[in-house]
């Protein structure tokens, strides 16, 4: 697939082409005048107002024809990064199983910044390629539109944009990894798997991989994370990813995931009930391995270090049992209460690693609680952490890479209940109140004083249970953007 940016579309044979068309009733800004009113047009006979609908509108002209796909986009002063690639993911997806070969998508480009909007519909082609079908015998039903070439249309000089297409295609094709991971099932996907799938990824970029087992974690006392790994057969593997994009040591930021590669709950069991959901456990993992990748396909001017906390969680007969006392990598002890609140058991460890290596900053992503998706829905990430103005930075960076995300509250009293009465913390309280503010509360005390601190619960965003106009059903690569962005905000500073 090759994107070539074209200010006309003059002499250029298209099997298709995608328009945006404004609530207001025109046509994004660089529409060809001679297809502007039919795009209006189709729209407006179509009546469909629901955001991201695609229309097709058959067009034949002398020598055959063309596709029209009209997509809904809102209301033009609603245009922002995030509908800017979701409309061309909504167009490229109404080809699905077609046979269109070259394509051009019409930019807005008066309502963003114009190397916002061509980075965008760049992320949104490459995620609108990607399909979750992975183990479909038929070849047909994991067939992507098989595009030769997508051109964009813009105004400007097509050399400007080279960069907006290169950071493009990066974002987007880290975020599609990190989906393909997800979606593996839990027998193609164990944390030995996840090693050897980042190595892979990492070996065509200058990241550093560096892959711990059970061993060296236990030399390094990581006995919170391990106690996880218990119950499970499997290896438990913690992968390292490190970007030097800056002289001297220490890390700019450390991105820590959960990567529980299968949650049954271990021996407090999950109902049977959606527990096959749980092989996206490990999409935390996913995301914070992703996003290194981009820091540092980016070449990006900070160091940045990734922590994946890879393991299973089952109820096997060495597995850690409800009250049992296991001691972290921070000294502290944990009474566990129940095991199904494990993601916290292997960030503390994590995190606790990133500090010790000279992360000054870290981003935690987990699917953590259930309760996140009480709290926020199905639409935002929640974030927690301190201090204000770190989870402020995120939140705009979040903001700024079209990534919905909403702050919740962390108090002492949190902190307080998070207290064992035999050991320095329990993993969980016990009561279903607040479940999200909980989890933070207790990874909050593998925190030292001085870090910056946010931890995503993507436990509401990683996986969508219905299709969208533009995405299917299933992973999402939720954070990996906003990582990127955070990223990218951290290195101008330097
Ligand atoms: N993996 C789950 C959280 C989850 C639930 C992710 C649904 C995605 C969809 C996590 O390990 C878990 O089981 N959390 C418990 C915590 C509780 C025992 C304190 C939960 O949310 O119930
Ligand atoms: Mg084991
Ligand atoms: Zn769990």
């Amino acid at each position: 697939m090759h994107f070539r940016v074209v200010s006309s579309l003059e002499g250029e044979h298209l099997d298709a082409l995608i328009v945006p068309v404004f609530k207001e009733g025109d046509a994004a800004s660089n529409t060809p005048a001679d297809l502007r009113g039919t795009a209006v047009w189709v729209a407006k006979e179509h009546g469909d107002t629901k955001l991201f609908a695609p229309i097709t509108h058959l067009q034949s002209n002398g020598d055959g024809s063309t596709r029209l796909i009209v997509v809904n986009a809102g209301k033009r002063a609603e245009m922002d990064v995030a509908r800017a690639w979701q409309f061309a993911s909504a167009g490229v997806r109404e080809l699905w199983q077609s046979t269109a070969a070259r394509i051009a998508i019409v930019l807005e480009s008066n309502a963003i910044d114009p190397q916002e909007a061509m980075q965008s519909a760049v992320e949104g082609v490459i995620y609108a390629m990607w399909r979750p079908e992975s183990h479909r015998t038929d070849e047909k039903d994991r067939r992507l539109p098989p595009l030769d070439e997508v051109l964009l249309v813009s105004a400007g000089d097509a050399s400007d944009f080279d960069a907006a297409i290169n950071r493009g295609t990066i974002v987007g094709e880290a975020v599609n990894w990190a989906r393909g991971i997800s979606n593996e099932p839990a027998n193609l996907m164990t944390p030995t798997h996840m090693a050897m799938a980042t190595r892979e990824m990492a070996s065509t970029t200058n990241l550093k991989v560096e892959v711990l087992g059970e061993e060296e974690a236990r030399a390094l006392g990581m006995g919170s994370f391990l106690s996880v790994a218990r119950g499970s057969d499997e290896q438990a593997q913690v992968v390292v990813l490190r970007h030097q994009g800056r002289a001297g040591d220490g890390y700019d930021i450390a991105f820590v995931g959960k990567g529980i590669t299968f949650d049954s709950g271990g021996i407090s069991i999950k109902p049977a009930e959606d527990m096959h959901m749980m092989k996206y456990d490990m999409s935390g993992a996913a995301s914070v391995l992703a996003a290194a990748s981009v820091v540092s396909r980016m070449n990006l001017a900070l160091n940045v270090i990734a922590v994946a906390m890879c393991t299973e969680n089952l109820p096997g007969g060495h597995a850690t049992k409800p009250g049992d006392v296991v001691t972290s990598m921070s000294g502290k002890t944990v009474e566990v209460t129940n095991t199904d609140a494990e993601g916290r058991l292997v960030l503390i460890d994590g995190i606790t690693y990133a500090q010790r290596e000279g992360a000054k900053r870290v981003v935690d992503v987990a699917t953590l609680t259930g309760a996140v998706r009480i709290a926020l829905g199905r639409l935002y990430t929640g974030v927690l952490g301190r201090p204000q103005s770190f989870i402020d930075e995120v939140l705009g960076a979040a903001e700024r890479s079209g990534e919905r995300m909403w702050q919740l509250p962390l108090a002492d009293e949190h902190r307080e209940e998070m207290k064992s009465e035999v050991a320095d913390l329990r993993n969980s309280s016990g009561s279903r109140l607040g479940g999200t503010i909980l989890g933070a509360a207790f990874i909050d005390a593998a925190v030292e004083p001085e870090t910056q601190w946010a931890h995503l619960d993507i436990a509401s965003t990683a996986w969508y249970e219905e299709d969208r106009p533009f995405s299917p059903k299933g992973p999402q690569g939720a954070a990996v953007r906003t990582m990127v962005e955070l990223a990218q905000t951290l290195a101008k500073g330097n």
